[in-house]
């Protein structure tokens, strides 16, 4: 079913729409016919806000015609469109909304991250966001890994916002008359009124996220509580507290924030709009507040409402939250206009100016044609469904035998399967999709000589579970684990299937259905953090290359070490292998194999 749908899909490689039976369309885009409409009509409240979070790029939307990504086809500039249109409804009901975001607008696909030597990530792709008109924006750890991105960010991008970016615990360190300084890289807090006159605060907090690059910096939420000027910005009281933040709504600090408010305004509604895990999720602190995560990728535009008490004499505020799939119907529905009646002129130019990038960018660069689909989860692994299997049992040891004098010596490699970011679907493989499923160019490395039972071992202990590895790999970044443990919920919750109908099933902490079109959860499969090629037909005895990419040859080392007694290895052991980085790999195999 998730195989083949026969739906038009926007294609990069001929900017034009071309629709399942193969025959390109230059017309304008229909929506595909297979999406169904939302279940019901949104519930407004006295203040409403639309979410966006952890977009990473993905700006034109889901483009792949595998069920389900035709329902988060929407774009950046249907979007646009839709904001408008629920503007002006907000306008007729007399009543606020806002456009909120959570941070993490890059690293995910080309239109961000496939950007020209001597550019800079997601500095094109960020001129589409200023064309929105977001009322508050939050940092996100993706916009502080690289000090060049940040500093971009910091004077290129948030200036537009005029003081609504916020970075409540991020500062970088600047050149200023010759002296260092460090200041927020947005502002730390906001304050202003809405359209009907409430007084709104807003922070913008970061989780304590430790993997930020030098010359930036993230302080820990419990610190930051504490700080004079947070103390100063929350004493006044405003009609609503509307807190962004990349920190997702479940575990994790929100707390943290949300109590030292409540102290001092224990009945003041608190909205929160949190993000970083890549989940759909909502929880409750208390009655006055509630708290929406909106997924990721464009996937998602969440939806939070409240019917505000002004005389704060209910104890209970009515508060509604939804998690809208991505799409051109869904947006068409809720504003309850027709497909011809629904672009703005705003938005169709968001759109094509989003087309003209990814010409620029090259990102339609044709590597061959995916025989099938390839997925992170979806497939069990190894299997020929498993894009972990494609990445390190067919492409990596193929593109690294190419010219590669020990390519005649036996080998076994390793890699982390956090390396790949996202499915491969079947039609064309582009530039554009080789940057969005397996982005990173880590090098591959080797130590000669392990004999082949030792190399399993070592595959074997970096598998094994690690509370205190999860946890370092979470303060550096690393979500997965959570992403997973969510999908892997949806399954085990609702059994394999009761309709024919692919997509997240969300279970949060909140009242009610969240989910604005509901959906039988997509097939799930646990795969390990470490993946190895097939293993070569050889006695444990013998020796090979043990071949790994350099993000764990400190682990390899360490475990080498403790595990033999024969030798003691150190880093000078370890060799780089090949001249082909990791991210480059599938595309060398999509050249030779599928075409
Ligand atoms: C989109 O979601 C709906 C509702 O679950 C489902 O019926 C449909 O098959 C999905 N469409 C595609 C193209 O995946
Ligand atoms: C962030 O910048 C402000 C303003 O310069 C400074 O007072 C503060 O100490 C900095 N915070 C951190 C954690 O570096
Ligand atoms: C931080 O910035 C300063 C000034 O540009 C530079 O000299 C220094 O090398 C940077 N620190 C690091 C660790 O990159
Ligand atoms: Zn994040």
């Amino acid at each position: 079913m998730k195989r083949f749908t026969a739906v038009c899909v926007l294609s990069l490689t001929s900017l034009v729409y071309a629709c399942g039976d193969g025959a390109p369309h230059t017309h304008r885009r229909r929506a595909p016919a297979a999406i169904t409409p939302p279940s019901r009509p949104l519930e407004w409240g006295d203040i409403n806000v639309i979410h966006t979070t952890d977009t990473h790029g993905w700006l034109l939307g889901h483009q792949k015609s595998s069920s389900p990504e035709p329902n988060y086809s929407g774009t950046f500039g249907d979007l646009s469109s839709f904001v408008t249109h629920m503007k002006a409804i907000a306008l007729k009901k007399d009543v606020d909304l806002l456009l909120v975001d959570s941070g993490d607008l890059h690293d995910g696909t080309g239109l961000t991250d496939g950007y020209p030597a001597g550019g800079t990530d997601g500095h094109e792709s960020n001129k589409f966001f200023s064309q929105l008109p977001y009322d508050l924006l939050s940092i996100g750890n993706h916009e502080l890994y690289d000090y060049d991105v940040t500093l971009d960010m910091y004077k290129n991008f948030i200036p537009q916002f005029k003081g609504r970016y916020l970075s409540s615990n991020a500062n970088i360190t600047l050149d200023v008359a010759g002296k260092r300084v460090s200041v927020p890289v947005g502002n730390r807090y906001a304050k202003f009124k809405t359209r009907k006159g409430r007084k709104v605060t807003s922070l913008g907090v970061l989780f304590n996220f430790d993997k930020n690059d030098h010359n930036t910096t993230v302080q820990r939420v419990d610190d930051m509580v504490k700080e004079r000027w947070f103390v100063d910005a929350i004493k006044e009281e405003p009609d609503v507290f509307l807190l962004a933040g990349h920190m997702p709504v479940e575990k994790d600090h929100w707390p943290t924030v949300f109590n030292a408010i409540r102290k001092v305004h224990p009945l003041i509604p608190i909205m929160i709009l949190g993000g970083h895990t890549h989940v759909r999720d909502c929880s409750q602190l208390d009655s006055r507040s509630m708290s929406l995560e909106s997924g990721r990728y464009m996937e998602t535009v969440g939806w939070l409402s409240a019917k505000l008490d002004d005389n704060k004499i209910k104890k209970k505020i009515d508060f509604s939250r939804r998690y809208m799939d991505a799409n051109r119907v869904t947006y068409e529905y809720h504003t309850s206009l027709k497909e011809s009646d629904f672009d703005t002129n705003e938005g169709k130019s968001i759109t094509s100016g989003l087309i003209e990038l990814a010409k620029k960018f090259n990102l339609g660069y044709f590597y061959g044609k995916a025989p099938h689909d390839f997925t992170l989860n979806q497939d069990r692994y190894p299997s020929a469904g498993s894009a972990l299997t494609l990445f390190i049992a067919d492409a990596v040891p193929y593109a690294l035998a190419q010219n590669n004098p020990r390519a005649k010596i036996t080998n076994y490699i390793i890699a982390n399967s956090g390396s790949q970011r996202f499915d491969i679907y079947s039609g064309a493989f582009t530039k554009n999709d080789l940057l969005t499923a397996s982005p990173y160019d880590d090098n591959f490395y080797y130590i000669p000589d392990i004999p082949f039972g030792l190399a399993k071992d070592v595959l074997a202990k970096l598998n094994k579970p690690s509370a205190e590895k999860d946890a370092r790999a979470y303060a550096s970044g690393y979500i997965g684990k959570r992403y997973t443990d969510w999908l892997r919920g949806q399954k085990r919750r609702l059994g394999a299937s009761d309709s024919a109908t692919l997509g997240y099933v969300t279970q949060d902490g909140c009242p009610g259905v969240g989910d604005d079109t509901s959906h039988t959860p997509l097939p799930y499969f646990d795969v390990p953090d470490f993946i190895s090629s097939r293993p070569p037909s050889v006695t444990d005895k013998t020796p090979l290359d043990l071949v790994f990419v350099d993000f764990v040859e400190d682990d390899i080392i360490t475990i080498l070490n403790s595990i033999q007694k024969i030798k003691v290895f150190n880093k000078a052991d370890a060799k780089k292998y090949s001249t082909v980085p990791l991210n480059q790999a599938i595309g060398i195999y999509a050249k030779a194999k599928w075409n």
